[in-house]
């Protein structure tokens, strides 16, 4: 059939999500999810909604929930916008900062869809290139960023889990002349994060999600926070309802309960550490993470046939083919059992040097 497609679209391959099998029995160490269910008080909610409210559409602009994400980073309800998810935040960033005249700079590794989105814009993509040893970043990043009009800094980074250390972040923002998103994804399992740069530029703008620290990727919501002026921007480009009831109560909920996440996040932590030390006591050559994942290569270089050993065993991690990223595997941290299994699985193909 002809194609009625924008010849942008017909392009490209489309991103390819982390696949969500069914499986019973399955160790699913995929997509970054948190091992922990979100907080009791998200299920007395649920439990204790009127359905009737369902026949209203929500708040459009998701204020109760900008509100306590403002008092939580010392800002203003205008310096926050929320999204269906952080990829929804990021459609709407490539909207309005991308176009076949503004291209986008991103390090590469990192994550996937952010090419695939400049791609839809029809706008260049310049790949900046971590080291290809230990992925640190270059000081002259903003010089390769050339024209771009955007800056995507992810921290930690995905799928290396390394960090860039933040003195560089605020001189890639201090020197770039477009806007820097610092994508934080991961920050709830890293010892600092990079709020106070999105007060101390104008250009800046940090993005979260309620996927993985959270524990909340079954009901998509992220957020990001900048200068008002760069917020009332994006909130143009929106959906009008993009962030339904039901989301908007229950994350409300979870996030209050700050003390039940805590307590998930530490046991998350004491297991990544664990992890480490077993995976590198079978060999394994490990990217120190400050994420809830590891980036982690087998001894004999073979991301491919661990990836495959791992599967045939029925634990799902995922692989990055690729002369770089191909020798490594992006395990998530899972529960105590579940990196049992995981390590049980290893041990048969890779075993124990001491
Ligand atoms: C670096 C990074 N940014 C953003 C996202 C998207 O998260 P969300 O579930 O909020 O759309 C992911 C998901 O894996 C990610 O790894």
């Amino acid at each position: 059939m002809k194609s009625y497609f924008r010849p942008e679209i017909d392009a490209i391959a489309g991103y390819v999500p982390g696949e969500q099998p069914k499986m019973p029995g399955l160790i699913k160490l995929n997509t970054n999810e948190n091992p922990y269910p979100p907080s009791p008080e998200t299920a007395k909610v649920l439990h204790n909604f009127d359905i009737d409210r369902l026949r209203r559409y929500p708040d459009p602009t998701a204020d109760k929930l900008r509100d306590l994400f403002a008092a939580d980073l010392g800002l203003k309800r205008e310096n926050i916008i929320a999204g269906n998810g952080s990829d929804d935040l990021l459609t709407m960033i490539f909207r309005a900062f991308t176009a076949p005249e503004l291209p986008v700079a991103v390090f590469e590794p990192s994550y996937s869809l952010y090419p695939v989105l400049a791609a839809m814009q029809g706008a260049p993509v310049y790949r900046i290139e971590l080291d290809r040893n230990d992925f640190s970043y270059p000081a002259d990043a903003v010089k390769q960023a050339k024209d771009a009009n955007l800056l995507i800094v992810t921290r930690p980074n995905a799928p290396t889990g390394n960090c860039v250390p933040k003195e560089l972040v605020r001189q890639y923002c201090a020197e770039f002349d477009g806007i820097v998103l610092i994508d934080e994804a991961y920050s709830d399992f890293a010892p600092d994060n990079c709020a106070e740069l999105a007060t101390e530029f104008d250009n800046v703008l940090v993005m979260r999600t309620f996927s993985k620290g959270v524990s909340m990727a079954g009901i998509r919501l992220g957020y990001a926070f900048g200068n008002p002026d760069l917020i009332s921007g994006l909130m143009k480009l929106k959906d009008s309802y993009n962030l339904d009831m039901l989301t908007q109560e229950v994350a409300a909920a979870n996030y209050a309960d700050k003390n039940y996440r805590q307590e998930c996040l530490k046991k998350i932590l004491a297991e990544r550490e664990r992890l480490t030390a077993e995976l590198s006591n079978r060999g394994f050559a490990i990217i120190p993470s400050q994420a809830n994942f590891l980036f982690a290569a087998p001894p004999d270089g073979d991301g491919a046939g661990c990836f495959a050993h791992l599967r045939e065993n029925a634990v799902i991690v995922r692989y990055f083919p690729g002369e770089v990223t191909g020798k490594y595997l992006r395990i998530t941290i899972g529960t105590p059992a579940e990196n049992d299994r995981l390590l049980e699985v290893i041990t048969s193909k890779y075993p124990c040097l001491n």
